[in-house]
């Protein structure tokens, strides 16, 4: 270990004096728990010379809102800045800027405490990877961490060392917009992505400057809102919180996350940022984090609609409850002060929160050197590279979910004329998707230009946009914004189809390219109708109507309720929003150069009425008595639709076909504490090589709680060659077994289980062993 002594100078009015900070400059983080220890001494001495307002600066998080190079020292910000009332500022873009922010930080103001800074990297950097629900889709963990970790490489080449994700909501609503944000509807399977996300963007390692900080977020239940509305009131049981929606939060605390951002929802009433139970007892003493806390933009502001207080009451409830960073709101600057004065808050309330701040900038080295993000030569080398492309372009075709593929019209051939026709077959702005602020968007290339690209000389392209986004241009306006414009076409729907439907006739093949445009899902992009807008959907009769086969390739940041395209169209090909490189993505899977392996990891419904509807439900005591899903009077179903939905969870055709068999236990009993192995031989019994991701179900058939009809609790993501069988193994614990029963108890009950493995949650392959409780 290396003790250096590092001094940071700073300006008193009328003299200049030294603060000297014992440095360990060789430190390794391990994890969460690991280092809290290490820097206590350190931090201590930095908070002695602070004063009350000092300190509440560090508190305060401001967005980078007017801050530009020169201009910064004279704006309100610089200003605080200087008078130390900033901790740290987000969503501020270009290394130069940055460092010249972080100059008056610690040139400028009275101690020098550096600044840390944030920013949405949600699904990469300027090279975008895709959606987080496309990139779940994809079922792979390597390749989830290796985007959060070029993520990371890339942002804090620009200067940029705290991102605000991972996003680990569950949702079953495809209602709410930012189901597009997160990891889908499943805990087992959203645990393993947190996990391997904060590994990704920590790497164990935040000596380095090319991995960052992570945030887990919206601590707790954000995916939960009343009626889909973004932002809605949250009212769960607790049994349903434990063992439905909290797990992915706990998975990246356990992974090491160095902070927590609160939600804007309220949880038993009381609005999370200011949820003691939640940030106190839950968060730090049961699950044991040590990090810091920062609320969700203007959370604490918020907390006086939810109607709980004026802005000094809830910046004083949100602070001792358990939030240490305020973003935006500025109510712990401007009213905490008072609030100690008027024996409301504590110093030591102030301190903890001061001291965990302190502590995250330690762990980051940014006492040791304050500009380590900010090397100016690294943008060129580390950002939008031709390898971090290439690699956006797997991971784009990776995460492509094939929905039907009627008489193997995919994969395409390189020959012949195919006409593409769509609203979003052309639009560079949009490949990247909801929350990409760093993308590069005019540099994604279209799924025109891929297709181009990829044919070569070998195939004519003729392409129409057939139609606008949607009939209605102020609805149009409204799903895309922030630059993801489509411009609206002057000329009418007639003229826009009747193009389309000339090329159409003229070619082989047609690829349609509709659904969402990116801004119609993510944050406050809720909707009630889940159906792809009824102008594409007329253009898609259209496109049918000519007798040609027709591939839409759909894109969409929600599960759609997409009934009628699926009895209609021979073959649908899912595509999420594939990120910077969506068009030479969606092209090596339409003429099968990857085949497609990614599975839905939420369910798309039969129509909006069905939501919320998902695969690890509860069997109700009226069950449906046929496995049709035929209507029985008095049972547990609609009169108008089935209870199944359009896809299952899980879900995801290839072009090749797999066979399940020879499904067996290694016991039919097992000991508490013990383990099972089960084992089942998959076949590529089709014409390509493909992936299959094979899934691991198990239902606790009888509970001292009732229990979901099936959990996921296994996956393999599996490669195999055309005729090969691999016999795929899982192991069961006792741990898989275990739920939150009614006295919130985490515990496995002896009794039978039923094991299912298979191509998705809909699957009846199943053998059943019984837990024994073992009494030595
Ligand atoms: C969102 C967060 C985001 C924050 C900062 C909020 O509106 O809910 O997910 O991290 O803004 O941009």
């Amino acid at each position: 270990m290396n003790n250096n002594i590092i001094k940071i100078k700073y300006a008193v009015v009328g003299f200049a004096t030294t603060l000297i900070v014992a440095c360990n400059t060789n430190h390794k983080i391990i994890n969460s728990t690991a280092y809290d220890n290490p820097f206590e001494k350190k931090v201590d001495s930095v908070l002695k010379l602070m004063t009350l307002e000092e300190k509440l600066g560090q508190l305060n998080l401001p967005s980078s809102g007017d801050i530009t190079t020169g201009a910064s020292q004279s704006s309100d910000i610089a200003k605080k800045i200087q008078e130390g009332k900033v901790g740290g500022l987000f969503n501020i873009k270009k290394v130069a800027k940055i460092r010249e922010v972080q100059k008056i930080a610690v040139e400028k103001s009275r101690l020098g405490i550096p600044l840390i800074f944030g920013m949405d990297v949600i699904h990469g950097y300027e090279t975008t990877f895709p959606i987080p629900l496309g990139l779940s889709s994809s079922w792979d963990m390597d390749l989830i961490e290796k985007t959060a970790q070029m993520a990371a490489k890339e942002a804090t080449a620009d200067g940029i060392n705290w991102t605000f994700s991972p996003m680990v909501d569950i949702s079953r609503d495809p209602r709410w917009g930012r189901v597009s944000e997160g990891a889908g509807e499943d805990v087992f399977l959203g645990s393993k992505i947190a996990a391997a996300m904060v590994k990704g963007y920590q790497q164990d390692d935040l000596s380095r400057n090319n991995t960052m900080l992570a945030c887990v977020k919206h601590f707790a239940l954000y995916g939960a809102p009343e009626a889909g509305r973004d932002y809605n009131t949250v009212d769960m049981s607790r049994i349903r919180m434990y063992n439905e929606y909290l797990p992915p939060y706990k998975a990246a605390i356990d992974a090491g996350v160095e902070s927590v951002m609160v939600s804007f929802n309220e949880i038993d009433g009381v609005p999370a940022t200011g949820n003691k139970w939640l940030l106190t007892d839950l968060l730090r003493k049961d699950w044991g984090f040590n990090g810091f806390v920062v609320t969700d933009y203007t959370g604490i502001e918020e907390m006086t609609y939810h109607g709980v207080g004026d802005l000094q009451q809830v910046s004083a409830q949100a602070l001792k409850a358990g939030s240490d960073m305020d973003m935006v709101a500025e109510g712990f600057l401007g009213t905490l002060k008072k609030s100690v004065a008027g024996g409301k808050v504590s110093m030591d309330d102030i301190d903890k929160a001061v001291k965990r701040i302190l502590t995250a900038k330690f762990k980051l080295g940014l006492f040791d050197d304050p500009y380590k993000y900010c090397d100016l030569s690294r943008p060129e080398k580390d950002i939008f590279t031709d390898e971090n492309r290439a690699f956006a372009r797997k991971v784009g075709a990776e995460s492509m979910v094939l929905l039907k593929n009627e008489n193997n019209v995919l994969p395409l051939k390189k020959s012949g004329t195919i006409a593409l026709v769509g609203p979003l077959a052309n639009t560079a702005v949009n490949m990247a998707g909801t929350w990409s602020v760093a993308t590069k968007q005019d540099k994604s290339n279209p799924l025109l230009e891929g297709l181009k690209t990829v044919v070569g000389k070998d195939a004519t392209i003729l392409y129409a946009k057939g139609s606008n986004i949607d009939y209605d241009l102020e609805y149009e306006k409204r799903v895309t914004m922030f630059g993801k414009t489509i411009p609206r076409d002057g000329r009418t729907d007639k003229q826009l189809l009747d193009e389309a439907l000339v090329i159409a006739k003229q070619s082989d093949v047609i690829v349609a390219a509709l659904g969402e445009p990116a801004e119609m899902s993510g944050e406050c992009s809720s909707v009630t109708n889940l159906q792809i807008p009824q102008v594409q959907k007329d253009l898609l009769q259209a496109l049918l109507e000519t007798g040609k086969p027709v591939v839409l390739v759909l894109f969409t940041g929600r599960p759609l309720a997409i009934v009628q395209e699926n009895q209609k169209v021979p073959a649908i090909l899912n595509v999420w929003f594939p990120g910077s490189e969506a068009g030479l993505a969606i092209s090596d899977v339409l003429f099968g150069d990857v085949n497609p392996s990614g599975k839905l990891t939420a369910t798309w419904p039969m129509n909006v009425g069905q939501v919320p509807v998902f695969y690890n439900h509860k069997n109700t005591g009226r069950p449906l008595g046929n496995k049709e899903g035929k209507f029985e009077k008095f049972k547990s179903n609609y009169i108008d639709v089935r209870n199944e939905p359009l896809y299952p969870f899980g879900y995801g055709l290839s072009y090749t076909n797999f066979q399940y068999s020879t499904l067996n236990l290694s016991s039919n009993t097992m000991s508490t504490g013990g383990s099972i192995t089960v084992s089942v031989d998959v076949t590529n019994t089709g014409a390509f090589e493909g992936k299959e991701v094979v899934q691991l179900y198990v239902r606790d058939v009888v509970g001292s709680v009732t229990r979901p009809v099936k959990e996921l609790k296994g996956f393999k993501k599996v490669l195999l060659k055309q005729g090969e069988t691999k016999t795929i193994s899982f192991q069961i614990t006792e741990n898989d077994l275990k739920f939150y029963n009614s006295n919130l108890d985490f515990i496995a009950e002896p009794g039978t289980f039923q094991v299912f493995v298979g191509t998705n949650s809909d699957t009846n392959l199943m053998k059943t062993f019984e837990l024994i409780a073992n009494n030595n």
